[in-house]
This record gives C-alpha cells, structure tokens and sequence, in this order.
C-alpha cells in the first residue's frame, strides 16, 4: 500500500489527489484511472524523443538522474572460455563455452558496468540503476564489413519503469582495443557536448529485443559478476513476474508480449517471444535453462506459449497481448487495435501479414 501511495503521490500528483477525493482510493488501493492500458500514456514527461542524445539525456534526467560517464575499463569483463580455458583470440561464432545470443560471438574483450543512480546535484537515487556495455564486436564475418564495437547505455527507474537507451555506433575517437583484446576507452558524459558525437538516440526500436523487461540476461551476459557480490550478475534481475516498464519519449514503441493466465514460464518473468527467437536461433534451449531450479519442467507450458505466439492470440482462446504496468498506468490486457503494434515485430512466426493494431498513430499525449 504504501508503495502504491508513493508512486502516485510522486508520478501523478494531481490525478492521486483526484482520486483520493473522489474515491478514497489510499484506504482500497485503487489506483486513480479507469483508462484502458492501450491509452493510458506513463510518466511526467510527455514529448516524443529529442534528435540529439544530449537533449534525450536532459528529458531522462527527470525519471532517471545524470547519465552515467562510461569507462570502458572499468567494467568487469565478460570471460570468453574454451572447455574452460579463458582466451584472448577470437575462437569464432559459437566456438566458446558461453556464446553472445546475437550470431553466437566469441570475441573477447567486451565488458559490462553497474552504476548507482545519482541526481546532478551528487544526491543518490535508490530508485535507479544505469548499465552500460562495451561490446567488442566479432561478427564481421558474419555481415560481411568490419562492424564498429558498439557502446550503449539502459538507465531504469525500479519504481516507475522509466527507460532511456542510448546506442554509440561510432565511438573510434575514444576508444581502442589493447593487446588482451579489450575495448577500452573513456566516452564523453552527457555534460560534454561530445556526448553528441559519441551517443545517438534509438535509431531502431530497442523493446524488440530487450522485450520482457530492459535487461536481457543469457549465460554469456551473466558470466561478468558484480565483484562486491559474485553471486549477483553485473546486469540487474528485477523482481517478481509483472516489473513495470516503458521507454521515455518512445509513447510510440510497441510494449506488447503475450500472456497466458496461470502458465508457469510467466510465473517469475515476462517472456519476449522476439528475444526467445534470438536466443533459440543460437541454439539456447529454453527446456535447457528453464526454470532455472528444475530445467525442462515447465516444457508443456512453453510449448503453450509457442503455440500462441505461432498463432496468434487473436486465434488463440486465453492468450492476450499484455502491456507491462508503468508509471500510474495500470498495464494489462490490450485490444486488439492496440494503437502502437509495430510494423515489423510482434507478428509471430506464422504470419507476415499485419495482425493487429492501427499501426503507427501517435498517441494524443
Ligand atoms: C536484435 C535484437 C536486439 C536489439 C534490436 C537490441 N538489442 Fe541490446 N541486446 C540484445 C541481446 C541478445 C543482448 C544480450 C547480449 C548478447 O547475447 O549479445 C543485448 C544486450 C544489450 C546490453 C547489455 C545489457 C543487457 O541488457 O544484456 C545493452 C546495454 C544493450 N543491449 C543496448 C541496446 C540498445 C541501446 C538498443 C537499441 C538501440 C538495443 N540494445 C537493441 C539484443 C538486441
Ligand atoms: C522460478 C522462476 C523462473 C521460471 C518459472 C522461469 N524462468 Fe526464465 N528466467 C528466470 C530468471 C531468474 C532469469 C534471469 C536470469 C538468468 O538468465 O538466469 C530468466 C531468464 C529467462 C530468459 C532470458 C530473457 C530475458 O529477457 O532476460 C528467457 C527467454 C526465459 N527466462 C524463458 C523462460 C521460459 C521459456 C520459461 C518456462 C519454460 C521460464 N523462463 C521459466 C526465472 C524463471
């Protein structure tokens, strides 16, 4: 309850007062709205993504503090084994014990950081945590052209499910690779206006993937450990099955996965089907890793969920498309002309037609 009080009392003040008056609603535990999910925009701030990473750190900082500074060698780096053995050459797509999910790259070098959430002022805030990663890329082979290392940054608000990712494509004037392999390299922060040239914002739509919730975890990722607490991974595991979630200024991004009341895969997360189709298509076996007490117990109800995801919920009795709660809004089951379906995801397997949705109306904010 209390919970539930703060982030109204914080993240809608007026609406929570409205409520409060009219329904009572700090003695039930109702939340303020009756808006359907699908209309319901999260957060204070309400404009669509600024062009310049600068001005998309500033519109950020509201839910999320100051951006961190990366240093790409002081993240822990992602060990890269072979029968258990760490080497620092490139054994090639999937010759290593734990392969990336995304084309099963072995390079090694790659690192990853957990920093603290902080206001501008120095002031802490408990309620967030960024991640950056510095990939050191070895899938040229793979597309054919020598692919940048790419550094990219995800700030997320515990509380109220804000996100910010931010994509360097182009970081060669700050960083370079050391005779271990390791990308190193300090980027500029979003004080500096470097920041500009070294950081971009989502060209594409980030949820495609990072879709379940902002953190993708898989065992190449997981094998950095926060070195304070080597039983934690680096990259955060948020709790219990329904996380709050959205993209700042992304009112646009398709948040859509689905759900199956009472199937036990969903009982400790949401799955993103598209990052699934990644992970399976680099031989990660779901009945192999999951869940993670008793792999391979739960293989009826991942079948259910392929089954939906094949045929679409639309066809498919007791399987919906959900939205993730977020801010004041609710989350949960959406309509079938959800207004923010994407062009090219969240259309199953079976079906390149358009499925559901309006496609791309904005939202009236
Ligand atoms: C095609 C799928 C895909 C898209 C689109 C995508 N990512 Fe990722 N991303 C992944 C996967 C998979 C991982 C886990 C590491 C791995 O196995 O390669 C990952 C890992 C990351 C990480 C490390 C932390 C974590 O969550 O594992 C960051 C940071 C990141 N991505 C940022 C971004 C940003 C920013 C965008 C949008 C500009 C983006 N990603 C779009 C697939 C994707
Ligand atoms: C008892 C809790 C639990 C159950 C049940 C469970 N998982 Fe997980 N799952 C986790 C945890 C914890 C992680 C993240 C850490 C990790 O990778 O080990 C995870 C990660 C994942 C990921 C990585 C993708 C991402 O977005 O980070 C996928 C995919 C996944 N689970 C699929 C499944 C499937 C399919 C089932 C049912 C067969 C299932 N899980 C059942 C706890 C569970």
């Amino acid at each position: 309850m209390a919970e539930v009080r703060r982030r109204l009392i914080h993240h809608g003040a007026l609406a929570a007062l409205f409520a409060l008056a009219l329904f009572g609603a700090s003695a039930t535990g109702e939340r303020a709205a009756q808006v359907p999910p699908d209309e319901c925009t999260p957060g204070t701030t309400c404009g669509d993504m600024p062009s310049s990473a600068r001005e998309y750190a500033a519109m950020c900082a509201l839910e999320l503090g100051v951006a961190p500074t990366v240093d790409c060698g002081a993240g822990v780096l992602l060990p890269i084994t072979v029968d258990g053995v760490e080497v620092f050459e490139d054994p090639g797509l999937h010759e290593c014990d734990k392969a990336s999910l995304q084309i099963g790259d072995c390079m090694p070098g790659s690192s990853l950081q957990r920093y603290a959430g902080r206001n501008a002022d120095g002031t802490p805030r408990d309620d967030v945590v960024w991640v950056s990663f510095c990939r050191h890329d070895g899938r040229d082979d793979v597309v054919g052209f020598d692919m940048p290392d790419s550094v990219q940054l995800i700030g997320y608000n515990y509380d109220t499910g804000a996100t910010c990712f931010f994509e360097s494509g182009d970081n060669r004037p700050w960083t370079h690779v050391d005779e271990n392999n390791r990308l190193l390299g300090v980027l500029p922060g979003p004080d500096d206006p470097a920041f500009d040239q070294a950081y971009t914002v989502p060209g594409v739509q980030c949820v495609r993937c990072h879709q379940a919730d902002p953190f993708n975890h898989n065992p190449w990722i997981n094998s950095a450990r926060l070195p304070e607490d080597p039983r934690q991974p680096v990259l955060p595991v948020l709790r219990g099955p329904d996380p709050p979630y959205y993209v700042v200024g992304a009112q646009d991004w398709d948040m859509r996965t689905i759900h199956i009341e009472g199937n036990g895969c969903l009982g400790c997360h949401r799955i993103g089907m598209e990052t699934l189709a990644e992970y399976t298509g680099d031989h990660w076996d779901p009945n192999e890793h999951m869940p993670p007490h008793a792999p391979g117990s739960f293989a009826a109800d991942y079948q259910e969920l392929v089954e939906c995801w094949e045929n679409g919920p639309e066809n498919t009795p007791g399987c919906d498309w959900v939205i993730p709660p977020a801010g004041d809004c609710d989350g949960g089951v959406v309509s079938a002309d959800y207004p923010h379906a994407a062009a090219r995801f969240n259309r199953g397997t079976g079906d390149e037609g358009p499925r559901s949705g309006a496609g791309w109306r904005r939202p009236g904010c």
